[in-house]
């Protein structure tokens, strides 16, 4: 038995604008996207089976403990419930299939994965995106098919409109879909971007957050050329500053889950710079100038008796973050875990 080990961030928007849906039902944007350090972790192992099967472990992260994550029984037991056929990893796996059997033949064994989250699920945060990025780059690896980053990007754009994004990390441009990158180049002092991250207890499907986007007509004729920001990237890529931060999905998010705005609230109160919901939400981004506020803020969302029922869990993560890379061992939350 072989084995290869892939990790994945997810993405918070810095800006995302939409349009009106054009005929394939998809909204023109111009979005920037941020990698960040919350990742997803994908074990792709050869079985003597055919077929794929896959396994999936929840994590939170331990409060005041930004790289250790303890697991999530509860959420682990409620995601194996999901279809198998709707998990990314599942079908990143089985894009690559024709190119495993063109390899190794038609009898090739199959493929054992595990994938261990900590981004939320339905969050807007591309949790399950980055499981299917991930789950490219470890098949890759493991089947030895020598697809270069453009090869597995061009695939990830047919599993979703974000996989592209996860695979590429770091700041991009995405237009199109959202799919389209240009990277912004990356700031010369490696300063970081702070976050807390509040998750929703009740999810908001993309899809209905886009219907809901145009039962309102919130769609406007916006320029979608990326010039402009490629020219001047430091409105994103420097010190953010709260009116950079525009979500045009943001009012329908809050709409369907008015309790958000109170996470906001409660993350001004505690020295966040701005907050904005993370693409089609429902996780609140708060921006915060240095860790200590952000973790200053996931603790005030923890000990709020009004806000902690409506939320699943909260997180500090930091941006921008490395696209999706095999890596040589799992971390040691996960060995704690077995
Ligand atoms: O590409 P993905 O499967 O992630 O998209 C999920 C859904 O979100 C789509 O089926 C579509 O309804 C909506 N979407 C959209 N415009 C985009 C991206 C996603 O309407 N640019």
């Amino acid at each position: 038995m072989r084995e290869s080990i892939a990790s994945a961030p997810g993405k918070v928007n810095l800006l995302l604008r939409s349009g009106t849906p054009s005929e394939d039902g998809y909204h023109p944007l111009l979005t920037v996207f941020e990698a960040v350090s919350l990742r997803e972790i994908v074990v792709a192992r050869t079985r003597r089976a055919p077929g794929t099967q896959v396994r999936t472990f929840v994590y939170e992260q331990v409060p005041g403990q930004v790289n250790d994550y303890r697991l999530n029984r509860a959420a682990t037991d409620s995601i194996a419930k999901l279809p198998e056929e709707s998990h990314l990893a599942v079908r990143a796996a089985r894009a690559l299939a024709p190119l495993v059997a063109a390899k190794w033949g038609p009898s090739a064994a199959g493929l054992e994965l595990t994938v261990h989250k900590t981004l939320p699920v339905a969050g807007g945060m591309a949790g399950g995106s980055a499981d299917g990025a991930a789950a490219l780059v470890a098949v890759n690896d493991l089947w030895e098919l020598g697809l270069n980053a453009e090869q597995l990007e061009t695939l990830g754009r047919t599993l979703g409109a974000d996989v592209p994004a996860c695979l590429r990390g770091g700041w991009a441009v995405g237009v199109g879909r959202g799919d389209i990158l240009t990277s912004l180049p990356q700031a010369d002092t490696g300063e970081k971007h702070w976050w807390a991250f509040a998750f929703s207890r009740r999810g908001l499907s993309t899809p209905e957050v886009f219907a809901r986007f145009d039962e309102l007509r919130l769609g406007t004729d916006f320029d979608q050329n990326p010039k402009t920001i490629m020219e001047d990237p430091a409105p994103y890529t420097g010190a953010l500053v709260p009116q950079n931060l525009v979500n045009d999905l943001a009012p329908v998010a809050l709409q369907l889950l008015p309790e958000l705005e109170n996470a906001g609230r409660v993350a001004t109160e505690n020295g966040a710079l701005a907050w904005t919901i993370s693409g089609s939400g429902p996780t609140v981004a708060a921006l915060a100038g240095t860790r200590e506020v952000a973790e200053k803020i996931v603790a005030a969302w923890r000990n709020s008796e009004s806000l902690s029922p409506h939320l699943a869990g909260s997180a500090v993560g930091s941006g921008p973050d490395r696209g999706a890379h095999t890596q040589k061992h799992l971390p040691s939350w996960v060995e704690a875990a077995r």
